[in-house]
């Protein structure tokens, strides 16, 4: 068959997906064919736009490296992250909402012991603040033994992993205790852009949308026989709380930095006084075949 027009086009280039076995890859290569194609009718796409088109997409894969991943900044900006997230987040009522993982997880970050201080090697001052809280499962029975992976920006916005001179930073891996408590001492999280440095800062800003990102705690919560849960705590009176870049804001993530002046409660946990504390429970789904636990490592290999 030859000579198409823009309706017979489509369904040629479909027809090319006959002998394909796999009946998902089937699946999702005629229905990105059909978007596709539809979207150049929608937008009548000259070839200017369409070469344009392709240099940005050009650009995007010539800024990635093995620390840089503009692909899935670019996803992110565009929702499409937020997207996966929901679509594959089958957590149970009063479960931990799920949102994006972000770039700056580091497999193998440091253990700490229950109360340890994260920021004992902050290399930027920050604002002292005790995080405690308990692991749950959805039923309310406290979880022994569940592991908090927690990452978070320094009080500059930066993460330790942007700065080549800083180690682990505000960062590491706990474990709840008998009661399901953990408690560790940080600094209070700063809002930061993403980075601002390539193609897709260029298309935000011709969005005319800043490239912020809510101040946020991240954590990835896993026990056994639970649905591991990647997740933030956004800062409750964040600026950017409602304009986030990446859409990852849920109103059950935000919680408050509460200001303790009670000299007496800083002696008792070992922080000076003031100090901010935040009180956060994770509640678990009973597990599902560990879905989630793949996301994650098809994006340990890449970095933002
Ligand atoms: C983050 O929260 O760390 C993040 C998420 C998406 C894009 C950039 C950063
Ligand atoms: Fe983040």
């Amino acid at each position: 068959m030859r000579q198409f027009d823009e309706q017979t086009l489509t369904e040629a280039v479909v027809a090319r997906l006959k002998g394909v076995k796999d009946p998902r890859f089937n699946q999702v290569m005629e229905s990105a064919i059909r978007h596709l194609h539809a979207f150049a009718r929608d937008v009548q796409l000259t070839e200017e736009e369409w070469f344009e088109g392709i240099k940005f997409l050009t650009a995007t894969g010539q800024k990635c490296d093995d620390k840089r991943q503009e692909f899935i900044l670019l996803s992110d900006v565009l929702g499409l992250s937020m997207m996966v997230v929901e679509l594959n987040s089958r957590a149970a009522q009063g479960a931990t909402e799920s949102t994006v993982l972000g770039p700056f997880f580091v497999p193998g970050a440091p253990d700490y012991e229950y109360g340890a201080d994260l920021s004992a090697t902050a290399t930027v001052p920050g604002e002292p603040t005790w995080v405690a809280g308990r692991v749950l499962a959805t039923d309310g029975k406290p979880i022994a033994g569940a592991t908090l992976e927690i990452w978070q920006s320094r009080a500059d916005g930066m993460y330790d992993v942007q700065d080549p001179h800083a180690g682990h930073e505000l960062r590491g891996r706990l474990r709840s205790n008998a009661e399901g408590r953990y408690a560790f001492r940080t600094h209070k999280p700063k809002y930061y852009p993403v980075p601002t440095d390539g193609p897709v800062e260029r298309l935000l800003d011709a969005m005319g949308h800043h490239p912020m990102r809510p101040a946020h705690m991240h954590a990835i919560v896993s026990a056994p026989g639970y649905q591991q849960v990647i997740t933030h705590v956004f800062a409750e009176g964040d600026p950017y709380l409602d304009s986030d870049v990446v859409f990852a804001v849920k109103d059950s993530l935000i919680a408050e930095y509460r200001k303790v002046e009670s000299p007496e409660e800083a002696k008792r946990l070992g922080m000076p006084s003031p100090f901010l504390r935040l009180d956060w429970d994770f509640h678990l789904s009973p597990a599902d075949g560990g879905k989630t636990r793949q996301a994650i490592s098809a994006r340990d290999a890449v970095k933002t």
